[in-house]
């Protein structure tokens, strides 16, 4: 059968079906009607083959004890061989509930409490939470913006932080959610050589790893056999397909050491067989899911050129952070001359909108909004209109 869920341009009603970007604006302090931009979640059907793989597993019937055999390695393996260039072995795979979830497990698995973990602000929060709520202490490497409109990695502070704050663990987000860097190869090569010197594990979050509009996706681990050694590294359809809910992501880690320690916290944490939903959407994205992928990452590209046009066109003292990947737009209100709370009341009062605010992405982020774009272009049309109208 053929793909069929590929107009991208339908708006579909989430409201009312246990929606969190839809239904929770009030309980998390908004105004009821705002229109929402704000979590990493897409406003798009998933692929039907997914929706079929699932309808047909539901009708079975029983939902017992679930595990996944080779097969499903062979389907993880070959995505991430087509698509980013990565071969994997299968003993290296950890499947976890997530990967903030495998984040958390991390930061117990290899820093004890009050060890600093390293990460660059402006990041993903959870990256802070999950460190903050186990003990540990944020050191950041904050990125600084370049002329070039992208943001930068100050490696020599980045060396200096892990010396002097002891490091043993950094946080890698790649692509950078929320700048949208695609970190290049020489990049990431400069980052693990300084990691291998001062023997730091680094955790690679390159759960946007197939969102990518400029340059080209390269998984750290895959760069060097001593990369290898000593990462992990964290994926899932989940952004890709839009299967958050489904609680399934994929974890790589060649090193027997750090996967005996990383499996250790898992078996702590009473975890062992996911939920059986989540292992066949992984089997039905990965396997079936090509051409709804490629069209969507098309539409999502036309909408990341519609919003630069827009802001650079109708949005003045706004300015949108040039856009390698992810689906997540960064934009900078500085130069409306807005102070937090007037860009906040700005955002969610005047234009009724809720995005996520830069600040909850650290100190580095205040004055900029994140807007995700991956929505019908008719929801992104109507959001930057009221961002107009309100400025
Ligand atoms: C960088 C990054 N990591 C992890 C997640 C969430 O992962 P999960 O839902 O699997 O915990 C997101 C979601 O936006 C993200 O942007």
């Amino acid at each position: 059968m053929a793909e069929r869920n590929l107009d991208f341009d339908k708006v579909i009603n989430r409201k009312n079906t246990r929606c969190l970007k839809y239904d929770f604006a009030v309980k998390r302090g908004k105004p009821a009607d705002v229109l929402p931009l704000w979590v990493a979640d897409m406003d798009f059907e998933t692929s039907s083959y997914v929706e079929d793989a699932l309808v047909e597993r539901a009708k079975e019937g029983i939902f017992g004890y679930s595990e996944v055999q080779t097969p499903y390695f062979e389907i993880v393996a070959n995505w991430m061989k087509t698509h980013h260039n990565w071969e994997i072995q299968e003993d290296w795979l950890i499947k976890t509930p997530g990967v903030v979830f495998a984040l958390a497990m991390a930061v117990k698995a290899y820093t004890h409490p009050g060890d600093s973990v390293l990460i660059q602000l402006p990041v993903y929060y959870p990256f802070a939470e999950v460190i903050q709520d186990n003990g540990r202490k944020v050191v950041s490497n904050t990125l600084y913006q370049g002329e070039d409109n992208r943001y930068h990695i100050d490696f020599q502070d980045f060396e200096k932080k892990i010396v002097e704050e002891n490091v043993k663990l950094f946080f890698l987000c790649n692509p950078h959610n929320p700048v949208g860097r695609v970190w290049s190869a020489e990049e990431l090569e400069k980052l693990g050589d300084i990691c291998v010197k001062h023997s730091v594990t680094v955790v690679s979050d390159e759960i946007h790893q197939d969102f990518v509009f400029k340059g080209k996706h390269q998984v750290f681990a895959g760069l060097k056999k001593e990369f290898q050694e000593i990462s992990i590294t964290c994926t899932s359809p989940s952004k890709t397909f839009n299967l958050a809910s489904m609680m399934i992501s994929n974890i790589f880690i060649p090193n027997p050491e750090l996967r005996q320690k990383f499996q250790k916290q898992l078996d702590a944490a009473g975890i062992s067989q996911l939920g059986v939903m989540g292992l066949v959407a992984v089997e039905a994205a990965y396997s079936k899911g090509e051409e709804w992928y490629q069209a969507m990452h098309t539409y999502v590209e036309a909408n990341i050129a519609y919003t630069k046009e827009y802001v650079e066109k109708y949005l003045p003292g706004v300015k949108m952070t040039e856009l390698e990947g992810t689906y997540l737009v960064w934009l900078d209100f500085r130069d409306t001359g807005l102070d937090v709370d007037e860009l906040e009341d700005l955002i969610i009062h005047k234009a009724g909108l809720w995005l996520d605010s830069g600040k909850i992405f650290g100190k580095a982020g205040e004055g900029f909004q994140r807007i995700n774009v991956a929505c019908p272009r008719a929801t992104l049309t109507e959001a930057m209109e009221r961002i107009r109208k309100a400025l």
